[in-house]
């Protein structure tokens, strides 16, 4: 049996964190990791300012723990003012970069054309992409959020993804930073339909990405909520700042992990449905 998706939980720290907090924080996951190593992928992605920083105390490319950032521009170089690009952050050691959080979707009214240019940046440069969508209340409340989800990530993925590794994250957003989630069972209609999308786009491939929960999960919830069927793992913000509950969020999805065996094919190398 082969593992196609091992678990990731990715602890996004947002706006939040200076040298010396970061830091503290840094170390105790380092221990924590170091002495149980967890059979599941952690990732951490602070602010551009900590890149560098965090990524040589979490041991540089070869540590157990990635580091990854929260955004990257479209283009590679060039007169942009404050932007930082893709091969930057991979030179900083990044392996990840988080896209079209609803919070930058939001504050910047990013749309998922630019979002789907971010992510052929980052894939040109070696980093892993982790695309974000989520409904809002009202489009719950309407009865889109599959409508939504699907429409954001056709528009956000570029052509490149489909043939190179990359994770999404439905967050929804109103469950962001609310305390509020959905049930177990919505969270897995969600992630059903995401699957499903994905293998009408990638075909066998499918089976590979990482489809991650993100919003208000926290040490009680996990469990449940990455017990659910095609949760590979959780991208977490406010309980990430909390080096103990954040342990206990990977605990738990290292104890549920799920074994996904590889699509069994049909003559002709189609997939089974
Ligand atoms: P939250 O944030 O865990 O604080 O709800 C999740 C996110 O925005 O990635």
């Amino acid at each position: 049996m082969t593992d196609l998706r091992r678990p990731l939980v990715a602890g996004n720290w947002k706006m939040n964190g200076l040298r010396a907090d970061g830091l503290a924080r840094t170390r105790a996951l380092v221990d924590k990791a170091g002495k149980r190593p967890p059979a599941i992928d952690i990732l951490i992605c602070p602010p551009a300012t900590l890149l560098t920083t965090i990524g040589r105390a979490l041991g540089g490319r070869r540590g157990a723990i990635a580091l990854g950032a929260q955004d990257c521009a479209p283009r590679t170089s060039g007169a942009h003012t404050g932007d930082i690009a893709a091969p930057m952050l991979a030179d900083a050691g990044c392996r990840y970069v988080i896209l079209g959080h609803s919070e930058r979707r939001g504050d910047h009214r990013e749309t998922s054309a630019l979002v789907r240019a971010k992510a052929t940046a980052a894939l040109d440069s070696g980093l892993t992409p982790i695309v974000c969508v989520g409904e809002t209340a009202a489009q719950r409340r309407a009865g889109k959020t599959l409508a939504v989800v699907r429409n954001q990530l056709a528009r956000s993925l570029p052509e490149a993804a489909v043939a190179r590794p990359f994770v999404v994250a439905y967050e929804p957003v109103w469950a962001i930073g609310s305390g509020h989630t959905p049930t177990p069972a919505e969270v897995g209609k969600v992630h059903g339909a995401l699957r499903a999308w994905l293998e009408g786009r990638l075909g066998e491939r499918a089976a590979a990405v990482r489809l991650l929960y993100g919003g208000s999960v926290n040490g009680a919830n996990a469990q449940a909520l990455m017990a659910v069927a095609n949760v590979d793992g959780g991208l977490i913000g406010g309980a990430s700042l909390k080096v103990d509950e954040f342990w206990s969020i990977c605990v738990a999805t290292a104890g549920n992990r799920k074994t996904t065996r590889r699509p069994a094919r049909k003559q002709g190398g189609k997939v089974k449905r």
